[in-house]
């Protein structure tokens, strides 16, 4: 009998220096977080991880978002033990179970009644990127076109097609041959308007772009789809104005053109509504999910009306769409969100750690703006010193925002970095964070703060991987 034991011993045995020296000589150099959380993780519980020098850190970047229980949620856990104990199989590629056909009753339930009435899903490869290439082939297959309409700071994923509709260039820049026809149109990021006058106009004249493209006869896209987030994540933390969402849906509808809204980061709570979608009202065509849906594990599925289900037997297959585990541990997610009332303790956790970052705001100057929904809150940082834009904000300032997250860590705090330069500090908690974690979390950032500022630490870590 293999010794499990045994297996993992040395996994527990040395310090931090040790597990990322060997990671560093062994892994990719694509590789991401790993390069500035320097840390290697020995234990997780709720909001907190450990590392291999005994530290304990409020994580707040909980897999990216994809742990809305936290680590090792007890319910979590029990659905696990339950279906190794009934001898589930792991893996059913796309074969039916009584567990799966439970998530999809429980994952159609948690749709507005018009929409899962019509509603078909797809279990897809468990990354959000493979349902975002489904979303792609579904669309194109049904309008027979072959352009795609994504929004700049969108983010989707890094296979061919979702990166192609991706706003970031960076990881593009050695790739040629990405998926054609993607067209760009301004988002309503209303701090760094990109019609230059922000405020309320910036989501009006976005909609009136999107318009003016469909409508004109030489408007030059031939449209299968447009895709879009309702708070852009790695983009910035970017809330798209409900007034928007409900634009972009009518002129959507106007013109026979599928709404693909990726809540891939949303879904499930994160925003303060369990899906984004219904802050506005609206109700997309098709819809993305991962990340949440899977308490945990990897799961992504794509949900879309009924009418668009034209594409054939095999048009998106994959080994690996049945993952049992991951029914258990997302249907559990599900019954905790909902009879914890978490979406609304995410709202209202979101509303504190808002405020406590606008009093940080207030007092140092190195915050330009502090915006998100629910439990997806950006803050970001800008040179004061720095010429201003035309809007008469200091320019978004990286560094301090990597330093600032050095700092985080040193203090026990781990924060992602996303938005054009990295100059937003992302704080994507668990769902379940307490509101003394919050007031720590708050407090703990501000210290980080402080430290760059008085100690002029922006410039130290300037250049850093
Ligand atoms: C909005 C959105 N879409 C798609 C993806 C891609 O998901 P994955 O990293 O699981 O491929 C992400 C990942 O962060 C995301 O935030």
């Amino acid at each position: 009998m293999v010794d499990i034991a045994q297996l993992w011993a040395g996994s527990k045995r040395r310090n931090n220096a040790y597990y990322l020296g060997r990671q560093d000589a062994r892994e990719s150099n694509a590789r991401t977080y790993a390069r500035k959380l320097r840390i290697a993780i020995t234990r997780a519980h709720g909001i907190f991880v450990e590392d291999a020098d005994g530290h304990t850190y409020y994580d707040c970047l909980a897999a990216a978002g994809a742990l809305p229980l936290g680590h090792n949620h007890p319910v979590a856990l029990e659905a696990m033990r339950r279906a190794i104990d009934e001898e589930l199989p792991f893996q059913t590629l796309d074969l039916t179970t009584p567990l799966k056909d439970a998530y999809t009753d429980a994952l159609l339930a948690t749709l507005p009644d018009e929409f899962a009435a019509r509603a078909r899903i797809h279990f897809c490869s468990p990354a959000g990127t493979d349902a975002v290439e489904a979303a792609i082939k579904l669309v194109k297959t049904c309008t027979g076109r072959g352009g795609m309409l994504a929004f700049q700071g969108g983010y989707h994923g890094m296979t061919q097609g979702a990166l192609a509709l991706m706003g970031n260039r960076a990881p593009k820049a050695d790739l040629s041959g990405l998926m054609p026809g993607a067209q760009f149109l301004p988002y309503p990021y209303a701090y760094r308007c990109p019609f230059g006058v922000g405020g309320a106009e910036t989501a009006r004249l976005s909609a009136a772009m999107l318009r003016s493209l469909l409508a004109d006869p030489e408007g030059g896209v031939l449209a299968a789809g447009l895709v879009t987030e309702l708070v852009q994540g790695e983009g910035g933390v970017i809330p798209a104005p409900d007034p928007w969402s409900r634009d972009i849906r009518q002129i959507t509808r106007d013109h026979d053109l599928p709404l693909v809204v990726d809540e891939v980061q949303t879904g499930w709570g994160r925003s303060g509504r369990l899906y984004a979608f219904e802050h506005s009202g609206i109700t997309p065509d098709v819809l993305v999910l991962s990340k949440a849906i899977g308490g945990g594990l990897p799961m992504a599925v794509l949900i879309y009306d009924k009418d668009l289900d034209r594409w054939k037997p095999g048009a998106h297959a994959g080994t690996f769409r049945g993952n049992q585990l991951a029914m258990a541990t997302g249907l559990a997610t599900l019954r905790v969100i909902e009879e914890e009332g978490l979406v609304a303790h995410a709202g209202a956790m979101g509303e504190r750690l808002m405020g406590n970052l606008n009093r940080v705001q207030d007092e140092l100057p190195l915050l330009g703006d502090i915006r998100g929904r629910g439990l997806m809150i950006g803050a970001e940082f800008v040179d004061p010193d720095g010429r201003p834009d035309q809007l008469g904000h200091a320019p978004a300032d990286g560094m301090a925002a990597r330093a600032v997250q050095t700092e985080c860590l040193r203090r026990g705090l781990l924060i992602e970095l996303g938005g054009r330069h990295g100059a937003v500090a992302r704080f994507l908690p668990p769902l379940i964070i307490t509101g003394e974690q919050v007031d720590a979390v708050s407090e703990i950032f501000y210290e980080a703060c402080r430290a760059v500022l008085d100690q002029g630490l922006r410039h130290r870590t300037a250049g850093l991987g």
